[in-house]
């Protein structure tokens, strides 16, 4: 097979044949295909798109490409989540130990931030002692014996999707909902689970910043996972505000623990049961305990305590905090009625809580305070936000990104915190 045949196909608009995809993803991977090539094949797949048997087949040749997870032998049903990324979305903190408190394991391999939104391992990093890197036979031991973990994906989980997405970063071909659907999936499908709930946010923080395309790559992501017989929902989920009242690693922390103490924010709280719900139901295990219960009685926190200690952290230690604060005041009294993740999410990346390039390191400690959130009342002269950062030369470009960020009074045009269901 000649690469310039597949490119030229889809280029015209035809639809590739199983073998066509199997094969470029491969001899790409290998160093046969060249990048110039894959970069021209991408391109074309932006403009031409690809069916559901494409979309699979890209999917199933990515997999193919590396090793796949198989927990198979566990005494419960493996469940897992993945977020598309939002700001303050620390989610999946309080709900991976609450979902393996109700009866399932949840193998849950995590990234780290990248632009305005955070990463789970970022935040997780902030424990102190607290390790991302697990082998595949530690985490089937921890699942056994915890019923969760988080870690980092080795490179042997899809390594022609990190290849791939390299190209694809550079190369303006990020925003195609197939490839966007194949890279997401074939991770997720590696890591072994049975079945998989998709959060899908939608808004200004988002990815996806409308619900039509939210759901588009939603119901693209759905048919992957039903193709490959692992049982698959999504819910579309609004981020055109931060969740919760804390933006950056380890204040995202101090908010989960919050929430597994039985408190935290309410919007916090409502996501992570509402998720944990739908894990539970994918799992087979409707019938089992409450969530809202597990968060109440203290065994999600239990599990997170075993969790965090199983993988060389102290779920007692102090967490870090950075060296510097400054508010930001209120200008006016009245109802908060917006205020804009995307902003909240690049005043925390200008604080030093993620990264503009993957080499960036991060600062546990930056990041922002939220004083209040839409639909509640302000003052003039008290703090709206507060800003964490380890360097004081940061806060003016971070006060900067947020000064248009919020509205007082006026029409509230927020998104609910769950949009839809599909699946
Ligand atoms: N996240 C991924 O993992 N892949 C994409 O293509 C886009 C976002």
């Amino acid at each position: 097979m000649e690469a310039i045949d597949v490119i030229t196909a889809k280029r015209d608009g035809g639809e590739l044949t199983g073998e066509q995809i199997r094969w470029v993803v491969d001899a790409y991977t290998r160093g046969a295909v060249a990048e110039e090539q894959m970069a021209a094949l991408n391109m074309a797949v932006v403009w031409r798109g690809m069916t559901r048997a494409e979309t699979s087949a890209w999917t199933q040749a990515m997999l193919d490409s590396g090793e796949r997870l198989d927990f198979g032998g566990l005494d419960r049903p493996t469940t897992d989540k993945h977020s598309t990324g939002g700001v303050g979305d620390k989610i999946t903190l309080p709900l991976t130990p609450t979902v393996a408190a109700c009866g399932a394991a949840v193998p849950q391999l995590s990234g780290r931030g990248l632009g305005h939104t955070g990463g789970t391992l970022d935040k997780l990093e902030s424990v102190p002692g607290w390790r991302a890197d697990l082998s595949p036979e530690a985490m089937r031991v921890q699942l056994a014996e915890v019923g969760c973990a988080v870690c980092a994906a080795g490179p042997g989980l899809a390594p022609a999707d990190r290849k791939l997405y390299a190209l694809r970063d550079v190369t303006g071909t990020v925003e195609s909902v197939p490839l966007i659907a194949a890279s997401i999936m074939s991770k997720k499908l590696a890591e072994g689970t049975a079945s998989l709930v998709l959060d899908v946010k939608v808004g200004s923080g988002a990815f996806m910043k409308d619900a039509a395309s939210a759901r588009e790559l939603a119901e693209t992501m759905v048919a992957i996972g039903t193709d490959h017989g692992v049982r698959t929902t999504a819910l579309l989920t609004g981020m055109d505000t931060p969740l919760g009242r804390r933006v950056g690693n380890a204040l995202e922390v101090a908010e989960a623990v919050e929430v597994l103490s039985g408190g935290g924010p309410s919007d916090v709280v409502e996501l992570t049961v509402e998720l944990a719900r739908e894990m539970l139901r994918a799992a087979g295990l409707d019938g089992a305990r409450d969530p809202a219960e597990a968060l109440r009685d203290g065994s999600a926190m239990d599990a997170w305590r075993r969790m965090i200690a199983a993988q060389g952290g102290d779920p007692d230690a102090p967490l870090p905090e950075a060296a510097e604060r400054r508010d930001i005041l209120a200008p006016a009294t009245g109802t908060l009625t917006r205020l804009d993740a995307y902003a909240v999410g690049v005043a925390a990346r200008r604080l030093g809580a993620g990264r503009a390039r993957k080499e960036d390191p991060v600062s546990a400690g930056a990041g922002v305070e939220l004083h209040a959130k839409p639909g509640e009342e302000i003052r003039a002269g008290r703090p709206l936000f507060t800003l964490h950062t380890d360097d004081p030369a940061r806060f003016d470009s971070a006060a900067e990104a947020l000064s248009d960020s919020f509205a007082v009074d006026g029409p509230a045009r927020g998104l609910p915190l769950v949009l839809d269901r599909i699946g």
